[in-house]
Parts: C-alpha cells; sequence; structure tokens
C-alpha cells in the first residue's frame, strides 16, 4: 500500500467557540465563524503500521498517546470494514508535523485532527460526505470540524458538524500577521479550559448569549468584506472569551506581557488608520487581521514589541491537499 499524505490548514476563529454543551462530544455551546490560514500547515501521513502492532501515531517523531485519537481512527475504520476493503485491520501508522508552534494556541488540534480524518479516507479509499468528515474530525476537536473545509466556516452552536461559508479566495486581501510571544506549550488546554470557565465562571451563561448577536453580525460583514464592521466583533468575542475565563475559578489566563504589548501595538496601529484587529485563542499568541496594504507597516511595528519572539505571516484559505 502507498502512502498517504495530506496537508491541512489551521482553522483561525474570529468569532469563538469557548464552550461545549454538555453530556455531547465537543458540541459547541457558541456559534464559531473562522478562516483557514494558509501558510501554516500540518502534513500527515498515514502508511501501513506493523501488522502485529497497534495503530502508532507521531508528532514531530513523538509518539503519541494511542487513546487521543482511537474514537477517530476507529470511525473511519469501521466504515472502511463495511466497504470490505482489506487493509481495514491492518494497523495504521500516522506521522503528523506542523509547520508551527504545536500546542501553542495556533490551532494545531485543527489542523491535526482535519488532516487525520482526511489522510485515513483517503488511506481507506471511503466516499464519505465531506458534513460526515467534520462530524467524525470534531469528535476529536471541535475546531477541527471547520479545519477539513478550506476558506471562512461556521460551525454552529448545538450542531454535530461545521458547513462552509465562502471559498478560500472570498477575500483575498485579508493577512493574518502571528505574533508568538511563547512557543512551549501552553500551560492549560483549550478542552480544560472551556470546561473550567463553564463550570465555575460567573460570566459563562451571558458571554453564551451574547455570542448570538455576535455570530449574526459577524457574519454580514464577512458577507460585505467589511473589515471595519468585522473587526470590533472580532474583537468583542476574543476579549468575552477571555473576560469569561478569568473569572473562573481558579481562572484561565493565558496572556503573557507581551501579548498584551501587541494588543497595545494594535490600538496605536488603528489610531494611525491602519486595519488592525487582533483576536487570542488557547494561548499567549496574538493573531492581527489586516490586509495587504497595511501588512508592512504592521508587521514592522508587531516585531518592536518587547517579548515578540517570532512573526508568522498568512494569507486566508487553508484549503485540504491530498
Ligand atoms: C479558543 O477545538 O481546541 O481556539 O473541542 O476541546 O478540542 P476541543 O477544543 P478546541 O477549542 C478551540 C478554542 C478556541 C476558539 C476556536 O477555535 O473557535
Amino acid at each position: 500500500m502507498k502512502p498517504v499524505t495530506v496537508r491541512t490548514s489551521p482553522s483561525l476563529a474570529l468569532i469563538k467557540y469557548w464552550g461545549k454543551i454538555p453530556g455531547g462530544t465537543n458540541i459547541p455551546a457558541t456559534s464559531s465563524l473562522a478562516v483557514g490560514l494558509h501558510d501554516l500547515r500540518t502534513t500527515t501521513r498515514v502508511s501501513a503500521g506493523d501488522p502485529s502492532g497497534t495503530d502508532e501515531v507521531f508528532i514531530a517523531d513523538e509518539p503519541q498517546p494511542a487513546g487521543h485519537f482511537a474514537p477517530v481512527i476507529e470511525a473511519l475504520r469501521s466504515h472502511a470494514r463495511s466497504l470490505g476493503r482489506t487493509h481495514a485491520d491492518i494497523p495504521v501508522r500516522v506521522d503528523s508535523e506542523n509547520s508551527f508552534p504545536t500546542a501553542a494556541g495556533i490551532a494545531s488540534s485543527s489542523s491535526g485532527f482535519a488532516a487525520l480524518v482526511l489522510a485515513l479516507h483517503a488511506w481507506w479509499d471511503l466516499d464519505l460526505p465531506m458534513h460526515e468528515l467534520s462530524r467524525i474530525a470534531r469528535t476529536g476537536s471541535g475546531s477541527a470540524a471547520r479545519s477539513v473545509y478550506g476558506g471562512f466556516t461556521r460551525f454552529a452552536a448545538g450542531a454535530e458538524f461545521a458547513e462552509p461559508l465562502y471559498a478560500a479566495d472570498w477575500w483575498p486581501e485579508l493577512r493574518v500577521v502571528v505574533a508568538v510571544t511563547d512557543s512551549g506549550r501552553k500551560s492549560i488546554g483549550s478542552r480544560d479550559g472551556m470546561e473550567r470557565t463553564r463550570t465555575t465562571s460567573p460570566f459563562y451563561e451571558p458571554w453564551v448569549e451574547d455570542a448570538v448577536r455576535l455570530t449574526r453580525l459577524a457574519e454580514d460583514a464577512i458577507a460585505q468584506r467589511s473589515l471595519v464592521t468585522l473587526g470590533p466583533l472580532m474583537r468583542e468575542s476574543y476579549l468575552r472569551m477571555v473576560g469569561t475565563s478569568i473569572a473562573a475559578s481558579p481562572p484561565v489566563l493565558y496572556w503573557l506581557p507581551a501579548s498584551v504589548g501587541v494588543i497595545r501595538a494594535c490600538d496605536e496601529l488603528r489610531h494611525a488608520g491602519l486595519e488592525a484587529w487582533e483576536t487570542m485563542d488557547a494561548g499567549p499568541q496574538v493573531k492581527i487581521l489586516t490586509t495587504m496594504r497595511d501588512l508592512p507597516q504592521v508587521q514592522a511595528r508587531i516585531a518592536e514589541v518587547h517579548g515578540v519572539q517570532d512573526i508568522l505571516v498568512s494569507r486566508v484559505g487553508g484549503d485540504a491537499e491530498t
């Protein structure tokens, strides 16, 4: 059997998924709207494993705990069995690597699980519809439901799978600057962070309620390709997510001094008439949505912020390649 290789991009939420409906597997309590980060890539290769062994997954050559990936692998394997694929029962070996820091709040779980699902789908020569692949990817990580599609996506509150909104070329002048303030692994993963927020933050319910309005308005802004409208909505989404999280007990706080430095630099850039709308996820990195025109100035200013270790620049899009 020839190995298969798939490339996917992390899904950057402009409007955040933060909180799950209890009792489901990564069913979001808030709708999210996202774009793929075209120039950041996860590359995943599936090949035949040791016939007398078990499935094995490696990220950057590091063996991963089997249980973490087993439900996703088994979901696809059962489709392979039902189609009578002769290699369905041969263990798989999965090798994955990221062109960006892993588990540091740059959504590596979104591109990672999406790539795993797409690669196994190709390996077992399945013919599942995209929404079914999104549904399986979601059981690995909620944001991965979005990453199986490129372009602009929506993952509605309460839904089992995400949907494509617009193709990768819908808004070609957009650029994302990722200010890396710490490339180490984050102290608390998004899974535990959002669950702690749900169960202990007094601001969790208002966050979930308000997210409905934000999603509706942001969807219109994306439809109109209006960054001046979308920017403030993005800011409300991530800051309200942060607000509810730091009110959890114990607090869920990902920010570093350099994160605040970047947020202030974005404010300065906007006062100078440039488009620089920041967002943050479950980590200290800051992602800034800007335009091709303003990119050089935004990049130069962010590089000056004390504590910024690296800057990654990406177009939006991020279609999977098989
Ligand atoms: C802040 O998808 O990593 O990046 O479903 O538990 O795997 P699990 O969580 P995950 O959470 C992503 C949270 C976020 C916002 C977002 O991507 O929408």
